[in-house]
C-alpha cells in the first residue's frame, strides 16, 4: 500500500499538467516545490510559502541543483496568499500542497497553526479550478498538532459534498500518531 508521502505525490502527478498554476503552502526544504516545478514545467507557475528564511535558501538550492527555472519563493505566511496572487492567476489554481507541523531538524516550536492553515485553505478553495486539488499531509504527534488536526477536520467535514470531494487517507494500525492525508477536490458544477 502506498505510504502517505508517495500517495500525496501520486495525487499531484494525476492532477497537474504542464503550464498549471500551483502552490506549495509549506516550502520547508523544498521537496514538494521541486516536484511541483517539474510537473508544471517552463510554462507553469509555482508559488511557495514559508515563514523561515532557511526554507527559502534550502528550496532555492534544491531547485538550482535540479536545473529548475527560478520560482516564486515567498517569505510570508500562506495565510497571505491573496496578497501575492497575480490577477491573471485568480480562480486558476490547479493544485496546492501543505505538509503541516514543524520542519524536521529545525526549530520544533515553529509549527503551522489552525488559524493560518484554515485561512490559506479557504483562499485556495476560492481560487481552485474545477478538478483542482488541495492536499494536506497532517502531522499531529507534536504539541499543538492535535488541535490543528481537529479544527481542520471539523472545517473540511462540513464542505458541501455537491461541490467538493474530501478524502482522508492514512494507516490506522501504526504507532505514534502516523501522519495522514486530507485532500479536497473541486467538482464540476452540475
Ligand atoms: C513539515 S515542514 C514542510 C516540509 C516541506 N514540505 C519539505 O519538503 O521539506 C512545515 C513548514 O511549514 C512552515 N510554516 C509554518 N507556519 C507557516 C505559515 N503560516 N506559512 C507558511 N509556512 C509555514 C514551517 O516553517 C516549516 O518549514
Amino acid at each position: 500500500m502506498k505510504r502517505v508521502i508517495p500517495y500525496s505525490h501520486q495525487l499531484l502527478k494525476e492532477t497537474i499538467q504542464p503550464g498549471d498554476i500551483v502552490v506549495d503552502a509549506t516550502m520547508g526544504n523544498g521537496h514538494d516545490t521541486l516536484l511541483l516545478s517539474e510537473l508544471v514545467g517552463e510554462t507553469g507557475f509555482v508559488y511557495s510559502f514559508d515563514i523561515q528564511k532557511e526554507a527559502l535558501a534550502a528550496t532555492k538550492a534544491r531547485l538550482d541543483a535540479h536545473q529548475q527555472p527560478p520560482r516564486t519563493l515567498i517569505l510570508d505566511s500562506h495565510a497571505r496568499l491573496e496578497a501575492y496572487l497575480k490577477p491573471e492567476h485568480a480562480h486558476n489554481i490547479k493544485a496546492a500542497i501543505f505538509n503541516l507541523g514543524y520542519l524536521p531538524g529545525s526549530d520544533k516550536s515553529i509549527i503551522t497553526t489552525p488559524d493560518s492553515t484554515i485561512t490559506a485553505v479557504k483562499t485556495l478553495i476560492h481560487h481552485l479550478t474545477v478538478d483542482g486539488i488541495i492536499i494536506l499531509v497532517v502531522y499531529h504527534g507534536h504539541p499543538g498538532g492535535d488541535v490543528e488536526r481537529d479544527h481542520l477536520t471539523a472545517y473540511l467535514s462540513q464542505l458541501d459534498q455537491k461541490s467538493f470531494d474530501v478524502l482522508r487517507y492514512g494507516f490506522i494500525n501504526q504507532q505514534n500518531h502516523p501522519p495522514f492525508i486530507l485532500a479536497i477536490k473541486k467538482k464540476p458544477r452540475k
